[in-house]
């Protein structure tokens, strides 16, 4: 079935169709861990959604699942593509397009916006929306990293973090970059029940752009930041020697519960 279509526009510009369902799926969250999860098209986080500056949006949205539902973007749009009041929930079994333009730049994101939104959030009804400036960021080694977390119990506390969903993923599977090479994450924080996320760098230090909405790094040369939940930002560095270099949340808590991994740094 169809998921992307693109249609130029004129003047650079194009027309960006996506088809997401939001369809009820049990996954994988670890070794054997199953979680009962609402997604959009099948996975947690949903698909990254990515245009330029000045692009036309268009979602041609489908609520498969059990739930009312709605997709709510973070970016400029009408109150009727704001898929946030009761009026805009789509039931089970209905449709509804969505269309707005892709502004302003910067990393944003997508969620459901049906209540009670803790659950239907926590549920895993996310993704990542990525508008890059004209003329476009530097070439870079490209990382897009959502901190989540899941509450297996159902005590309204999270059992397992992440980034991407499975705990200790990047523990088990280093992600492999070149000494000098420009990294760049990604990071929207999307972990339901706690306060705060943060992400830690060890041996390097990095830029950020807090909502990537600048061209300018918004902090020069840390090596952690912390986003509350709908918080996001762009981070860059470059290893500049070889070696294994954890990443992680720095509540301690968090990294022991699944949200570490490690960059596997060659020469
Ligand atoms: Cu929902
Ligand atoms: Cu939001």
């Amino acid at each position: 079935s169809q998921v992307y279509k693109e249609t130029a526009l004129g003047g650079g510009r194009a027309l960006r169709e996506y088809w997401i369902t939001a369809v009820d799926r049990e996954i994988e969250i670890g070794p054997g861990i199953r979680f009962p999860a609402w997604t959009y098209n099948g996975q947690v986080p949903g698909p990254t959604l990515r245009a330029n500056e000045g692009d036309t949006i268009r979602i041609h949205f489908t609520n498969a699942g059990t739930k009312p539902h709605t997709m709510h973007f973070h970016g400029y749009h009408t109150e009727a593509m704001d898929g946030s009041l009761s009026e805009h929930f789509v039931r089970p079994g209905g449709t509804f397009t969505y269309e707005f333009p892709a502004e302003p730049f910067g990393l944003h994101l997508y969620h459901c916006h049906a209540t009670p939104l803790t659950q239907h959030i926590h549920k895993g009804l996310y993704g990542v929306f990525i508008i890059d400036p004209r003329p476009g960021r530097p070439p870079a080694r490209e990382l897009v990293m959502t901190m989540n977390g899941f509450d297996t119990n159902f005590d309204e506390d999270n059992e397992v973090y992440a980034v991407n969903t499975v705990g200790f993923y990047y523990n088990q599977h280093p992600i492999r970059v070149r000494v000098g090479e420009l990294v760049r994450i990604y990071l929207v924080n999307l972990t339901e029940f706690d306060l705060i996320n943060s992400f830690h760098l060890h041996a390097q230090f990095f830029d950020y752009y807090d909502h990537g909405t600048t061209l300018e790094p918004t902090s020069h040369r840390v090596d952690t930041i912390m986003q509350c939940q709908g918080q996001r930002g762009i981070l860059e560095f470059r290893y500049t020697m070889p070696g294994m270099y954890m990443f992680h949340a720095h509540q301690s808590e968090f990294s022991e519960l699944g949200w570490m991994g490690f960059f596997d740094v060659k020469a």
